[in-house]
């Protein structure tokens, strides 16, 4: 069986028996505690190098063998890591070119985890000989549902083997041509043109790291090595099983994940929202965390899994707070009703010592179910068991945002505008604005299809290539629907400002030119024919051509009066573009006309601010994210909802 033919929601989460080694009973009572709890599943081994490979190619599974085992006969089944996340200290003694080079060029020491050369041969052959071998012994395991590899990618390393490796993944990408290079990069600035490869290294805070195409290159570089790294894991790993494989994914923009998922059978996320924070309201934060589900979900368009989460604090946020009762049944059921095929937490069993032994777990250090966040997990684990059939279902959405790793990247690198540039959050703030009516919204990359929505609002698309203003010039013509905002299209893919005006390639098709760009200290105003709507940070003095329809212009400074937002009538499509960064009560009146333009209709009222909607199949999730009540009406029938309280609602 593999986790796609597993028929319930998983539930479960990492599990480090390992730790426990030599303290008799603990495993069974793990056990027992696990199947109170409702749980079904966990994640195995992630960091068990050391206790698998004792010595140098001397491997011992017995320990693994036997709580599999027992794990299976107690009817929980195994998501089994690769455990190079972490690795014996014997192997980096022996061999130190598996330890990271930081970008200073300082080599780093033994420790910690995630601490590898991303290329170092030997460490990629080290890898693979245990992949092999977990492979061999468990990849036809009845106990094992899928592989999951290694631990959350990220960082980089820039020792000798990895500037040889960019060197040689330059070449490939510059046709080994280094006049192409130098145009690229646009080196003639500041006399840096390259005359042999070998003068190339990696960007560094002691050297080169504002020569933006090469910084873009450097993160590109970065991104495919991880995914050739986590290949070279696949390959050993499929040997001998054919199970599913994934990688957990996580907030982090050090991978171009909508590549990476392609390599995966099944995208999963860790998720841990700082929850109940001070600086914004559970809403928004669940608004956020909704953004990141959809963004994972949309990448194979297929459920996924939230792989970890915890169920109570963890150790690592500026304020670790505790989940208020009920949050984590929410923000679980939230997961769920994004898509997620269930919940899964770090961790099952709290380590005894450590850095993580004051991080939530199911089971606390007194070691039983006498407690409140026990008794949470074994609620919820009720509730998942009782919805079996929302398992592999799946919704699609009329409409997408556009979040873009390269672009981000690119965004985050330019000098110029104001130091925070906030890409992340807009496209949240655009995503929130159209939940905000109950629509279920994608989030993709510009490679994802476009063709399979209504509607596409890409905000902040500064870097636009040739080839995605094709793709958005024939979305728009054949029909869609497409929003653009200030700052869209300044530069092509090497990050070389578009010549003869902005938005560059997509300037007929907005029917717009747009010839600067202000950073605000004080905030200015659209006026639209409905009212006026702040302004912050951005705005741009655009020129329409004639037949462009103005929707709104700029109440104060030097260009008050001038146009802020456009329509454009573009083939059998319509091309708005928004030329200042607007507030979310202005997008949700622009996105309401939107949204009943493609005739979507969900029959729900309520107030954005403390509920959030979701589909999901046949079902309606309603989740009121705050310690008040709340109240929707759904057709009309009015729903009740506790403070932090839910609704399952069938509307089929
Ligand atoms: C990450 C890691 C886990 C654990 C948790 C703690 O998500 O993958 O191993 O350290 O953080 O929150
Ligand atoms: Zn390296």
């Amino acid at each position: 069986m593999n986790i796609f033919e597993f028929d319930k929601l998983c539930y479960g989460g990492d599990y480090n028996p390992e730790q426990w080694l030599g303290y008799d009973g603990i495993w069974d009572e793990d056990i027992r505690l696990m199947k109170t709890a409702g749980i079904n599943c966990v994640s195995l081994g992630i960091f068990s190098w050391a206790a698998i490979e004792k010595e140098e190619g001397v491997f011992d599974f017995s320990w693994l063998d036997e709580i599999i085992e027992k794990l299976y006969t107690n009817g929980i089944y195994v998501i089994l890591a690769t455990p190079s996340g972490a690795r014996p200290p014997w192997l980096a003694q022996k061999y130190p070119e598996v330890l990271r080079t930081r970008e200073d060029r300082l080599k780093n020491l033994y420790g910690r985890r995630h601490n590898h050369c991303l290329t170092s041969p030997v460490y990629r052959e080290k890898t693979a000989i245990i992949d092999e071998k977990l492979s061999e012994r468990y990849g036809a395991h009845r106990a094992v549902i899928m592989w999951h590899i290694s631990n959350e990618f990220s960082g980089e390393c820039h020792c000798p083997h990895c500037q040889e490796r960019f060197r040689t993944w330059l070449k490939q990408k510059y046709h080994n041509s280094l006049d192409e290079l130098n145009h690229a990069w646009w080196n003639r600035f500041w006399s840096h043109t390259y005359t042999d490869w070998s003068q190339i290294e990696s960007p560094s805070s002691i050297g080169e790291n504002i020569v933006h195409a090469h910084m873009l290159d450097w993160n590109s570089f970065v991104s495919d090595m991880t995914i050739e790294f986590y290949n070279n894991e696949v390959n050993a790993v499929r040997k001998h099983s054919d199970l599913p494989v994934t990688a957990n994914f996580m907030d982090y923009e050090y991978i171009d994940y909508y590549k990476m998922s392609k390599y995966t059978d099944m995208v999963t996320w860790d998720n841990y929202p700082q929850w109940h924070n001070s600086s914004e309201t559970m809403c928004e934060t669940a608004v956020k965390t909704a953004f990141m589900h959809d963004m994972f979900r949309s990448m194979k368009q297929q459920p996924f899994l939230m792989i970890e989460s915890t169920p109570s604090l963890v150790n690592w946020h500026p304020v670790n707070k505790l989940k208020a009762p009920g949050v984590n049944t929410l923000a679980s059921l939230q997961a769920v009703a994004h898509g997620s095929d269930g919940v899964m937490y770090f961790q099952i069993r709290k380590s005894r010592g450590a850095s993580e032994k004051f991080h939530g777990a199911v089971i606390d250090h007194e070691g039983s179910e006498n407690t409140r966040v026990f008794r949470e997990v074994a609620e919820l684990g009720k509730i998942l068991a009782e919805n079996p059939d929302i398992k592999g279902t799946y919704t699609p959405s009329d409409v997408a945002v556009v979040y873009d790793f390269q672009n981000s990247w690119a965004i985050h690198e330019l000098w110029g505008l104001k130091t925070e540039r906030n890409y992340r959050s807009e496209c949240m703030k655009h995503y929130a604005a159209f939940r905000a009516h109950g629509a279920n919204v994608d989030v993709v990359g510009v490679k994802s299809d476009f063709s399979k929505y209504k509607v596409i609002c890409a905000p902040m698309l500064y870097m636009v290539s040739k080839e995605t203003a094709d793709k958005i010039r024939d979305y728009i013509r054949s029909g869609g629907i497409f929003i653009a905002t200030y700052l869209t299209s300044y530069v092509n893919e090497s990050d070389l400002c578009h010549l003869g005006g902005f938005p560059g390639y997509l300037k007929d098709v907005f029917g717009i030119w747009n010839e600067e760009i202000d950073s605000l200290y004080e905030n200015n105003a659209v006026i639209t024919p409905n009212g006026e709507y702040a302004v912050t940070d951005y705005c741009e003095i655009i020129h329409p051509d004639d037949v462009v329809e103005i929707l709104g212009k700029y109440k104060n400074d030097f260009y008050a009066n001038s146009p802020a937002v456009t329509r454009n009538i573009f083939g059998n499509g319509t091309a708005y573009y928004i030329a200042a960064r607007t507030g979310a009560d202005y997008l949700k009146t622009l996105y309401g006309g939107i949204l009943s333009e493609i005739g979507f209709n969900m029959p729900i009222d309520f107030d954005e601010n403390s509920v959030s909607v979701t589909q999901r199949g046949d079902k309606l999730f309603v989740m009121n994210f705050s310690d008040k009540e709340s109240s929707v009406k759904y057709n009309g029938e009015k729903i009740q909802l506790k403070p932090y309280g839910f609704e399952i609602k069938n509307i089929r």
